[in-house]
């Protein structure tokens, strides 16, 4: 990656739920890993290959499975995102680290068999249908067997999609195979409307689970997780994410 003017990037500071922002309006970097990232970052090291963070923002898995011991590529579509993570790197860990910027699933590329774990942690739902049909397909090309994906994803059943709701029982009831896509998200979550892209995919267990099974993969884990963490308006009843580990035979 090129120096830059960037070298003095800094990461914002956090909200007062301590969420931080991005730069370039795609939501927010927890503060600290939720339960599924746990199991990657638990993973990563004795993972039968290197393991990828995709949409690692500053590095909120990437610093704590380095520490871990294991060998991490940290990819996201903003080149000043990874550049902060870098920085936030202790210099002895940084021969384990890559960096890899480019947009998921169609701009990333990894020799076949390369990988021992995958993290997609809240970036799927910014993607469509057939892009994360294409990221389940792309991630069972680059994992060697033994090798597991872990994804995570905001649900319907978050407060700010209350009014998304009707359209999404709507959607389940006819058969939908992306029931929870929300076309205009700044309509569902005006006071976020300028740190959100116009496209947010609110994913279920039934579209997750079917997409990796059609890719291939055995699921492990496959469930919807409560997020205290998240801000009052956000939270709901203790469904707002969802998360999957699936692994590669
Ligand atoms: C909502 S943040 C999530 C950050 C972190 N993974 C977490 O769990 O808190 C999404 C991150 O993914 C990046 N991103 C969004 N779409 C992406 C894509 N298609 N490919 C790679 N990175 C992407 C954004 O730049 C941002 O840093």
């Amino acid at each position: 990656m090129k120096d830059t003017s960037e070298d003095s990037l800094l990461m914002p500071e956090a909200e007062e739920s301590g969420l931080i922002k991005t730069l370039n309006s795609m939501g927010t970097m927890t503060p600290s890993p939720d339960a599924f990232s746990r199991a990657f970052i638990e993973f990563a090291p004795k993972a039968p290959g290197r393991s990828l963070d995709i949409g690692a923002a500053y590095g909120v898995a990437t610093l704590p499975a380095l520490r871990s011991g294991a060998s991490v590529i940290a990819n996201d579509i903003d080149e000043r995102h990874l550049k902060i993570l870098f920085n936030r790197v202790p210099v002895e860990h940084r021969a384990r680290l890559e960096l890899a910027v480019g947009e998921f699933p169609d701009g990333v590329n990894f020799p076949a068999g390369s990988l021992g774990a995958v993290l997609i942690c809240r970036v799927m739902h910014f993607l469509d249908g057939p892009q994360i049909e294409r990221a389940a397909a792309k991630v069972m090309n680059w994992l060697t067997p033994g090798g597991k994906v872990f994804v995570v994803g905001e649900t319907p059943f978050i407060g700010t999609a209350k009014a998304f709701f009707p359209t999404y029982e709507a959607r389940l009831k006819a058969g939908h195979p992306w029931p929870g896509v929300v076309e205009n998200a700044a309509a569902h979550d005006p006071k976020r409307a300028d740190s959100l892209p116009k496209l947010f995919h609110l994913l279920d267990e039934r579209t997750l689970g079917r997409v990796f099974n059609a890719a291939g993969f055995g699921i492990e884990r496959l469930e919807l997780f409560a997020r205290p963490e998240y801000p009052a308006d956000i939270r709901l009843d203790g469904r707002e994410s969802v998360g999957l580990i699936a692994v590669k035979v």
